[in-house]
């Protein structure tokens, strides 16, 4: 039987016990979800998508009868010292409007030492304020461990870090699994990249080629055609030579640059760059601007967005993609000057037949800014995770979760027929 394509899709996102799998009745569960959102300056959630997107998984535990324990980190505080700004309150407050009940949030609760009813729903303070959380700590593992009976992973957004509620308490814990949301991710991704409809077109935008130089590099060896956009052009621009003027660039990066385009050109695929754009005297909303050719850019301009040509060529690209991932502007669309480039890419994502994956914090943000997420076919709650897993990298906590179930044997998950077939080789 033809089953390349199943099988493929199972080394890339089987293996692990889900949470359908679990049974939940009475049990004690306690959820590690991504609520790294970003807060206004007033303290409230400016964008609730992930605590969204942690919905489902909380009801299905309710539903079935557990009593839920959910937490996260957010931002990067000090552990052992958390402050106000690092309190989980925001999302208290809102989980709580989500959900229409009162979710109570817990200070100090490493030992279990806090009252729960059966049933009911309570979020954890900044799991990051434990000392002992980003060491990936065993001890603090096993003292989470003794008191809860499900461990459930479902925050795909911070997967590629290797820190405690996210690897040793998956191995420490009584029964570990993924959540929905964690399981709907690896699917989703999985299934696009290990064998998609080609041609496959990424995009990469953002300001440094340095933050993003092993996904261009594994890029390289996977699409047919590399889309690069941002500061980062400006340094594959500069590195054929070009004058890329004040624009923002890494001088240090141009044999980078060159290596990615040489290994793109061996495997017959192509790195688009944009043949004309939007320059600027200065980085201002009021600055003076203008288009030119990009081999035409002066010593005292910097370029801050793709030109209308380059848009064009950009958008003939994507209609003839055949899967797209997008991660990243392509111009400052902060700056309304300077939003064109960024507005055509999301409306040529969105127009494009091909299968469109998206991800990445600048990039929702686009995406909500030109209103094109509903005609974008997955759209990725991860960032950073998101980019390692297009590298081909294993998250940590996905490894973890899988090393569990190679622990207690090939009968432990009752999964889908096909994934009981033989793997290949
Ligand atoms: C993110 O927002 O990228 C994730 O929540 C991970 O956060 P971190 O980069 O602080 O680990
Ligand atoms: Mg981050």
């Amino acid at each position: 039987m033809g089953t390349s394509k199943l099988d493929t899709t199972r080394r890339a996102t089987g293996d692990f016990l889900r949470l359908e799998h679990v049974s939940l009745m009475g049990r004690r569960v306690f959820i590690r979800a991504d609520f790294n959102v970003p807060l206004t300056p007033d303290g409230r959630v400016a964008d609730d998508t992930r605590i969204r997107a942690t919905l489902p998984g909380i009801r299905q535990c309710l539903d079935a009868g557990a009593t839920v324990m959910v937490t996260s980190h957010l931002g990067r505080p000090k552990e052992g010292a958390l402050g106000a700004e690092d309190s989980l309150a925001p999302v208290a407050e809102c989980l709580s409007q989500l959900l229409g009940r009162t979710v109570p949030l817990v200070r100090d609760w490493i030992d279990g030492d806090f009252p729960m009813r059966a049933g009911e729903l309570v979020l954890l303070e900044n799991c990051r304020g434990n000392p002992g959380e980003k060491a990936d700590d065993p001890v603090l593992a096993a003292r989470i461990a003794s008191w809860i009976d499900v461990y459930v992973n479902e925050a795909f957004g911070t997967a590629h870090r290797k820190e405690c509620t996210l690897h040793a308490l998956a191995l420490t814990a009584p029964v570990a699994c993924a959540g929905p949301l964690l399981a709907a991710e690896l699917d989703a991704l999985g299934r696009a990249l290990a064998q998609p409809a080609r041609p496959l077109v990424a995009v990469v935008g953002g300001s440094k080629v340095s933050t993003k130089l092993t996904i261009l590099e594994s890029l390289a060896d996977q699409v047919d055609a590399l889309v690069v956009g941002g500061g980062i052009a400006n340094t594959f621009l500069a590195a054929r030579g070009l004058s890329v003027g004040t624009s923002l660039h890494e001088p240090d990066l141009l044999d980078s640059a060159r290596e990615i385009e040489l290994r793109l050109a061996a495997r017959g695929a192509r790195l688009w760059l944009p043949e004309d754009v939007v320059v600027a005297d200065r980085f201002s909303a009021d600055a003076q601007v203008e288009v030119r050719s990009a081999c035409d850019v002066q010593p005292e301009q910097m370029i801050l967005d793709i030109g209308p040509r380059a848009q064009a060529g950009l958008g003939e690209v994507l209609a003839n993609a055949g899967t797209i991932v997008w991660n990243g502007p392509v111009g400052v669309f902060e700056l309304a000057p300077f939003a064109a480039g960024t507005k055509a890419l999301a409306a040529a994502v969105a127009a494009s037949p091909a299968y469109s994956i998206a991800g990445g914090g600048d990039t929702l943000a686009a995406i909500a800014a030109f209103r094109v997420g509903k005609r974008i076919d997955y759209i990725s709650t991860g960032g950073g995770a998101f980019l390692e897993f297009l590298e081909g990298r294993e998250l940590p906590a996905v490894g973890a979760l899988r090393a569990r179930t190679r622990a207690a044997g090939p009968r432990a998950v009752p999964v889908p027929a096909y994934e009981h077939e033989a793997q290949p080789g």
